[in-house]
């Protein structure tokens, strides 16, 4: 496909992504906040199967909403449900990992050092991340461990901590950091159409009907909603640092990702315990903030100056000629590379003051291997040093 149709269709993809995104959270954030708000009503309402409202005021307007126990009396003839912004959201993602990384998979997904996977392969790991991820995760919430919570909780962590291993075992780490967020992101968005908007038609069924709604299923409902408030802030973060090397390149990256989603889980609990009106809440939410400070601390790599460590320093017209092989096929204002009609990032390097002034940027990408994009121009491990050592002397 033409490069630049390929950006538009990305930026508008990206765009349609966000607003879905942030309908859907906005949505499971407000719903989530009216519960741990609801007070007892009173005595004033003339509905005795009212158990609870809330009083507000927004956007210069008072508001009261009433919850209900169960059900009410009658079914009202307009009923509001939620559900596009989730499926929006899960097939915007879904098109943006396909046109980011599955269409052109041998680059994206495929890093030779971590396996010579070929390009069907690499998207037939990433599928079966998102559809393995979802069958397990269902199948263990349907049986009797799905309630126990505590044990549920356990076993569904020690499966995301064995998934994790397993992407960045086989897959380049930028895609398996991806798709670790993609696999919990589906997770989400599966509960909404498989258990969540299901129980509700039943409920809502049942009552046209003239029968009692199966309250059962709007509980399952009730626990998925519950599993989906502490996914969505560690789903955020692995999202968000997907363009950071730090937050999933490395020996460590599986780890890194694991405790990004540790500390959204904890920041979130910080807020729901805070809804809860329990005392000091925000200490969980703390030490979940401050455990990312760690996270980000434990993976700084200062590595030694190249005066100390005793190599001669690596001068600018030896990185350049480096950065001319490798680099330059693609950042380039005439990229030379098939596929590439502008630098990437409108970063051409071709220059010796734009490679001075960008010598970080390079040599973060360059260590953390994400470039050369998929190892297309065959850059060596030595290379790599070397970069990285004229980037620390200078
Ligand atoms: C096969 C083409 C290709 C090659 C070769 C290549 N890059 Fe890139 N580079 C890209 C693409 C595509 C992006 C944009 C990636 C994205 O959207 O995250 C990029 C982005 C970058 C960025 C910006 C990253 C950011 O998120 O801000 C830097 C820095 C960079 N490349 C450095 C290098 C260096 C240094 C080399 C050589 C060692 C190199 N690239 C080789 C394709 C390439």
């Amino acid at each position: 496909m033409d490069a630049q149709l390929l950006q538009w269709l990305s930026v508008n993809l990206r765009w349609f992504h966000l607003v879905t995104g942030a309908a859907w959270i906005g949505a499971s954030f407000y719903f989530n906040w009216l519960n741990n708000n609801i007070r007892p009503a009173g005595g004033d309402d003339p509905d005795p199967a009212v158990k609870g409202e809330v009083f507000a005021i927004h956007g210069g307007a008072f508001y009261r909403v009433s919850k209900y126990e169960g059900a009410p009396a009658r079914l009202p003839a307009i009923l509001h449900w939620f559900k596009w912004e989730a499926y929006f959201t899960w097939i915007t993602g879904f098109l943006l990992l396909g046109t980011t990384y599955w269409y052109d998979a041998a680059a994206m997904m495929v890093d030779p050092a971590v396996r010579a996977l070929s390009s069907g392969a690499a998207i037939g790991v990433g599928a079966a991340s998102l559809l393995g991820g979802w069958l397990l995760y269902d199948g263990l919430c349907r049986s009797p461990i799905g309630q126990r919570p505590t044990l549920l909780a356990g076993i569904g962590s020690a499966l995301l901590v064995a998934g994790t291993c397993a992407l960045f075992e086989v897959l380049a780490p930028r895609a398996a950091a991806m798709h670790v967020g993609a696999m919990l992101g589906t997770i989400m968005a599966a509960n909404v159409l498989f258990v969540i908007i299901p129980g509700q038609r039943a409920m809502v069924d049942a009552m046209v009907a003239g029968r009692a709604p199966p309250l059962g299923a709007g509980a399952a409902g009730a626990l998925r909603s519950l599993h989906n408030n502490y996914l969505t802030l560690p789903v955020l973060l692995v999202m968000v640092s997907n363009h950071y090397p730090a937050a999933w390149s490395g020996d460590w990256g599986w780890l890194i990702v694991l405790a990004l989603c540790v500390c959204g889980v904890l920041v979130r609990h910080g807020f729901n315990l805070r809804g809860q009106g329990r005392s000091r809440p925000f200490v969980v939410s703390w030490i979940g903030a401050g455990g990312l400070c760690l996270v980000a601390l434990a993976t700084l790599r200062p590595g030694p100056a190249a005066s100390e460590s005793g190599a001669p320093p690596v001068s600018t017209t030896q990185a350049q000629a480096i950065i001319a092989t490798r680099c330059m096929p693609c950042h380039a204002t005439e990229p030379t590379l098939p596929g590439f009609v502008a630098p990437p990032k409108g970063l051409a390097l071709e220059d010796r003051a734009t490679i001075l002034a960008n010598h970080e940027k390079i040599a973060s990408q360059v260590e953390a291997r994400v470039m050369p994009l998929g190892n297309l121009t065959g850059m060596t491990d030595e290379e790599r040093a070397v970069i990285v050592a004229w980037a620390r002397g200078l």
